[in-house]
């Protein structure tokens, strides 16, 4: 199997963009070429890390998200932030906080889409807009439920939000003055699915999916009706993302690799596609889009295609 490894991008910096010889302000075909190569090894499973903020994140504003302990937020497992309509859950304390707060993750969230908009060009403007979030709790020792674990390896898949065959592209950003945040991850999907997608139901999801249920899929695509547009690539990553974290022997025996994110690193990748566990860090912030089948550069390294492969039927 393939190893999880970050690649570290020397060649885009904040301020000034792309900085390889050869990508001046008018050789767009350069950048489009080293931005396509880029989401190539995304798709495959790696993770870009940037050790330097490479979008703009005032000092002023990080440190005042490092300033307190936010014990009005612990209610919940995170802020979220939904930039499309520019609405902030998970706060419950005073107004002028919750105010500030708020305009802090609009920026975040405004930067880092701006940011993606040059660097990953082949996506831009065909992605779907998700959450972002704000996670000021250490990770290590988090009480939560099993299924909400974030110390588990996992796959991500969202139960109100189908993705039809899309993927999750997460962008994090250790803000920790002098913590690492840790991970462990493993980046190769078709190893994870020869080995435990049966085991999770696979064959089950694929053999409930004729034409009339596709097609009423669809249709509630269209209308908006998350739960019933749900294919059987979604039904299943749903079942896969639990059976993983329920899966003591993969938990302790999965060749896994362990990787520290060093405080002000950013780093983005398919969390759809490489099985990941936060084991310790505090303070990070975090962008998700929804990249549609049809705006990938390899979809044959898509989870639903590898899936598809495996069971030999169509799962979306
Ligand atoms: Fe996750």
């Amino acid at each position: 199997m393939q190893n999880t490894n970050w690649i570290a991008v020397e060649d885009y910096k904040f301020p000034g963009g792309w900085t390889s010889a050869g990508m001046g302000a008018g050789n767009a075909a350069d950048k489009d070429a080293r931005a396509r190569a880029l989401c190539r090894e995304l798709e495959a499973g790696r993770i870009l890390f940037f050790p330097k903020l490479p979008y703009e994140f005032p000092p002023d504003e990080r440190e005042f998200l490092l300033s307190r302990e936010w014990n009005e937020l612990r209610l919940h497992k995170n802020v979220s932030y939904r930039p499309t309509d520019d609405v902030m859950r998970g706060f419950s304390g005073d107004h002028g906080t919750e105010m500030h707060l708020h305009h802090i993750v609009r920026n975040y969230s405004a930067h880092v889409i701006e940011f993606l908009r040059d660097f990953l060009r082949p996506y831009a403007g065909k992605w779907k807009l998700d959450f972002a979030s704000f996670r000021p709790f250490e990770e290590q020792g988090r009480d939560l439920s099993l299924h909400k674990r974030n110390d588990l390896l996992h796959v991500d898949a969202f139960r109100l939000r189908p993705t039809r065959g899309g993927r999750i592209l997460r962008v994090f950003t250790n803000l920790h003055a002098t913590k690492p945040r840790v991970w462990y991850a493993i980046g190769d999907f078709g190893w994870l699915a020869q080995k435990y997608a049966d085991g999770a139901g696979l064959r089950r999801f694929a053999a409930n999916n004729g034409a009339l249920r596709r097609s009423v899929s669809r249709w509630a695509a269209t209308l908006g009706l998350k739960r019933l547009s749900r294919t059987p690539y979604d039904r299943f990553m749903l079942r896969f993302h639990d059976y993983l974290k329920e899966n003591d022997d993969f938990q302790r025996n999965s060749p896994k690799v362990r990787l520290e994110f060093p405080p002000g690193a950013t780093w983005m990748v398919f969390t759809d596609g490489v099985a990941h566990a936060a084991m310790s860090g505090q303070f990070a912030m975090e962008q998700t889009l929804l990249i549609p089948p049809e705006a990938l550069v390899a979809p044959q390294s898509a989870p639903y295609r590898i899936l598809e492969r495996i069971a030999a039927a169509r799962l979306c």
